[in-house]
């Protein structure tokens, strides 16, 4: 019992698996001398203890333990990799980077990571007079979940509770405001503003949030997921889905990432978390939520659009690709199995496969490391070139609505194209703000990218048909020039 003291609470595949033992009985057959045997049995026999153990209890965990410290007195293994998650390491199109920057009082954190108003300036016009035009950054690991809520400009509108669930361990905080009862916790939290909510959380996503602390099992602690996975299982056409009694556990792999990575939006008065997913799970299926609904998240400053915000719909997008049609979970990519001593654990530093190709991919994949990044990057490469062709479609229509407005167009002339840039936005937000780069489900995203550009060019259509006088959409060298 050298590498590892601490063994998983479920019988680890290894430890059952008939083809641990072939490889010393080879060494048997093979006539290896006694002492050398005598030694190997007695490793091999403790080994496979060590597999089957149930873990050393050093604590007694329930549904208050918050701090996965303390988790990590019982699971000292899963909880180093958890820590990891500080790391900030590039890919080529995903992973973060470390920017530094002077604290303030407003903002303590010594870096962050880059601006992707930088990286991609066609947002600014996009998002104008939203929040996300002051300050939206390249998602990063875990650890940060917390801090980067609490100090990202975005604040500065005034944020309400709801923002908290899927960036802190709120489990704790839902069951005490709940007085035991989660649900009803969930609804008093919603309702707070973001300042008052925040006293009700100590620590960034944690094990709690993703395991119940006396089976270790997964389980769903976010009533916004059970809710909208129940409404999107009722539009397949199963009624009364419970997930946390009717998911399998190869599901569970995904269902609890699923509780944060989806689209979601704020209803009603009472900002209540919400995912948008009675018709569906596809961008246009939430579309037609928020059309029915009459949802809007913010005007467009510069055309007086009825805008929608889509933000990173991982869970969705991944629905719709290839690995998911073949049963692979988030967790198979994001954690995948490691081997400490006997044991293999799941490895809960939760980042980018491509900086862990070796356990995340060739498992599967039989072929080289570099072919694999390679693949991957070339979907993505592609990807973000199609993304920058959909932005400057939609930059064009934003142009042309913001003349014919300026040329005196009534709001019901600009109705159409309006709408039209709505959805433009939309569909090409949806793709961008998941954070895959394409690579979850390249030929879906490809499809929502070219729905998005079909109607720019409609939008623009739309407008030449109210009868303004054509130099209106005449644009001058310069600002030609700025949109290119
Ligand atoms: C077949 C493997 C695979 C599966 C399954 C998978 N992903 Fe990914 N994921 C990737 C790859 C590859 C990337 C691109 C990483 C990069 O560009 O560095 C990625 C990127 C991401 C990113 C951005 C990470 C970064 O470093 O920029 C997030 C977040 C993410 N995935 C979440 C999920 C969620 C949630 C699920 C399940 C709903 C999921 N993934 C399923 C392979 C997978
Ligand atoms: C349903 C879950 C969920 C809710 C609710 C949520 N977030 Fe996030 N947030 C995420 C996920 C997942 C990421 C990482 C992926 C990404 O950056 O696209 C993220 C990333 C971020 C980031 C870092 C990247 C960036 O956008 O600059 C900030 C800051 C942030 N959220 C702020 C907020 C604020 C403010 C609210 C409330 C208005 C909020 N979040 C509500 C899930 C959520
Ligand atoms: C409680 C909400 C929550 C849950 C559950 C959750 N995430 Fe996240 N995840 C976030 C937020 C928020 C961020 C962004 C943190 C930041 O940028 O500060 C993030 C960041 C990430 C990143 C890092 C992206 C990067 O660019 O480095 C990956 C990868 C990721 N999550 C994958 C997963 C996977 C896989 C699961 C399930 C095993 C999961 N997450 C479960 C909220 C969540
Ligand atoms: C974002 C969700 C998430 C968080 C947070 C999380 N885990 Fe896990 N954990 C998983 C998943 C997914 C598995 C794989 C479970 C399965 O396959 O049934 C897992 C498995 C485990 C197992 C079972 C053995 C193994 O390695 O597969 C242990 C023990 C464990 N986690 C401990 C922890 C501890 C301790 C923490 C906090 C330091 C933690 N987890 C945080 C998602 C999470
Ligand atoms: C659990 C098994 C499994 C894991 C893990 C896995 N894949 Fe796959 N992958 C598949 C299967 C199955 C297919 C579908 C092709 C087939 O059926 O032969 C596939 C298809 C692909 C494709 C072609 C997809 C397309 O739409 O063109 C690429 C590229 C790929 N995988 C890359 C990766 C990368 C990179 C990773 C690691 C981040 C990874 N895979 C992890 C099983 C896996």
């Amino acid at each position: 019992m050298t590498e590892s003291e601490t063994p998983t609470p479920q019988p680890s595949p290894d430890a059952a698996a008939p083809s641990r033992g072939f490889p010393w009985i080879a060494v048997v057959v093979s006539g290896v001398a006694c002492f050398g045997l005598a030694a190997l049995l007695v490793n091999v026999f403790e080994r496979k203890q060590e597999g089957r153990n149930p873990f050393v209890q050093v604590v007694e965990l329930d549904v208050t333990t918050d701090d996965p410290a303390e988790w990590g007195k019982n699971f000292p293994d899963h909880f180093d990799d958890y820590r990891k998650s500080v790391d900030m390491t590039r890919t080529k199109w995903g992973g973060s980077e470390a920017v530094l920057r002077d604290p303030t009082e407003n903002d303590p954190r010594e870096f962050t990571s880059r601006s992707k108003l930088d990286s991609i300036p066609q947002l600014k016009r996009m998002w104008a007079g939203y929040a996300f035009a002051v300050d939206f950054r390249e998602a990063r690991g875990h650890a940060y979940a917390f801090e980067d809520q609490l100090f990202t400009k975005r604040q500065d509108v005034g944020q309400p509770g709801t923002c908290l669930h899927c960036h802190a361990s709120v489990y704790k905080g839902m069951y005490e405001l709940g007085d035991g009862d989660v649900h009803a916790g969930f609804e008093k939290l919603n309702e707070m503003t973001y300042d008052e909510a925040k006293l009700h959380a100590e620590h960034t996503i944690a094990c709690i949030d993703c395991h119940d602390p006396k089976s270790m099992a997964l389980r769903i602690t976010r009533p916004a997921f059970a809710e909208g996975i129940a409404a999107a299982k009722a539009a397949e056409g199963i009624p009364d889905y419970d997930v946390n009694t009717m998911a399998t556990r190869q599901e569970m792999r995904t269902y609890v990432c699923a509780q944060c990575h989806v689209e979601y939006y704020f209803k009603g008065d009472k900002k209540r978390l919400t995912f948008p997913w009675n018709n569906g799970l596809k961008a246009e299926d939430m579309l037609a939520y928020f059309d029915e609904a009459g949802f809007k998240d913010w005007t467009h400053a510069e055309t007086g659009a009825p805008m929608l915000k889509a933000q990173h719909p991982e869970y969705e997008m991944w629905t719709q690709g290839t690995h998911a049609r073949r049963g692979v979970s988030c967790a198979d990519c994001h954690m995948p199995y490691k081997r400490v001593g006997a044991t293999k654990i799941s490895d809960h530093h939760v980042r980018s496969p491509l900086l862990n190709v070796n356990n995340a991919c060739q498992t599967c994949h039989k072929v080289s490391e570099n072919e694999l990044v390679a693949h991957a990057e070339a979907i993505q490469g592609r990807h973000q070139k199609l993304v920058d062709e959909t932005l400057d479609a939609l930059v064009d229509l934003i142009d042309d609505l913001k003349a014919a407005k300026e040329a005196g167009a009534t709001d019901e002339q600009l109705e159409a194209a309006r709408y039209q840039q709505r959805k433009a936005s939309f569909f090409v937000d949806f793709v961008e703000a998941e954070n895959s780069s394409g690579f979850h489900a390249s030929q879906e995203a490809a499809r929502i990218l070219a729905e998005s550009i079909d109607a720019s060019r409609t939008g623009q259509l739309k407008l030449r048909e109210i009868g303004l006088p054509i130099e209106t959409f005449q644009r001058t060298d310069e600002a030609t020039a700025a949109t290119e």
